[in-house]
């Protein structure tokens, strides 16, 4: 049975990137896809500690990257402290065929809260590599190629780079509802219209995608 790990970061309760990300995984869940949920606005992941970078140094100078190695680099009790945190994160990563990142955009990238996650459960040469990633991102502004602000979209760069460059992921998609300011701020009253249509396609692509991946992923 295809298992999604279904992250949400925003520091709103009601917000756009839960409503895309909850929209994918509700059918997901309707092609019979089992999940896991982790919120980390409402129940934060800590910071890596000195400990953690220790494991990460033992792990690097021994040459261990094997996903069921990786904790044969806690060796001292803090390092054992620490691992007793990085463990259930990274097992509900390993576990995932596909990965759902909610996420809005904060100050141009991520939030604190989804840096303090990526941090834990990434190790030097782990591979994970045939597994999904899928971020589905609300932002204030709008950044698709031709906009103005396009070049300020680090959150995706940074994303697709992560992804690729430490975990071994290539296939990702992001489903953006763009242009949320316009809600809230009168001077962006005009572009109310393309809000909503944005995060009604960025949620129609949701269910599409939710639905295709249960149906095409096989553990
Ligand atoms: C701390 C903070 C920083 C933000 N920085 C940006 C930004 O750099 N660019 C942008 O387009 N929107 C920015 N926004 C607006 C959010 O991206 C927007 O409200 C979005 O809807 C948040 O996602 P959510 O609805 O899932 O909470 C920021 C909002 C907050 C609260």
């Amino acid at each position: 049975m295809p298992h999604l790990l279904h992250l949400d970061a925003s520091a709103r309760r009601r917000s756009f990137s839960r409503e895309v990300s909850g929209a994918f995984a509700d059918a997901w869940r309707e092609a019979d896809g089992t999940v896991t949920y982790r919120d980390l606005a409402a129940d934060p992941v800590p910071q890596i500690t000195e400990a953690w970078t220790e494991i990460c140094d033992n792990l690097l100078a021994d040459g261990i990257h094997d996903l069921d190695r990786l904790g044969e680099g806690a060796r001292t009790p803090e390092q054992a402290l620490a691992w007793r945190t990085i463990e259930p994160l990274l097992n509900e990563l390993i576990a995932a065929d596909v990965v759902l990142i909610g996420t809005p955009m904060y100050n141009y990238g991520v939030p604190a809260s989804l840096k303090a996650w990526i941090d834990q459960v990434t190790f030097p040469r782990m591979s994970l590599a045939g597994r999904t990633l899928v971020v589905a991102s609300a932002r204030g502004g709008s950044y698709l190629p031709g906009a103005p602000k396009a070049a300020f979209d680090h959150q995706a760069r940074y994303l697709r780079d992560f992804a690729a460059g430490h975990l071994a992921i290539t296939d990702v998609t992001f489903l953006y509802a763009e242009l949320a300011n316009s809600v809230i701020d009168p001077h962006l009253s005009d572009l109310r219209p393309r809000h909503e249509a944005s995060l009604a396609e960025a949620l129609k692509e949701a269910r599409d995608l939710g639905r295709e991946l249960a149906t095409r992923t096989t553990t």
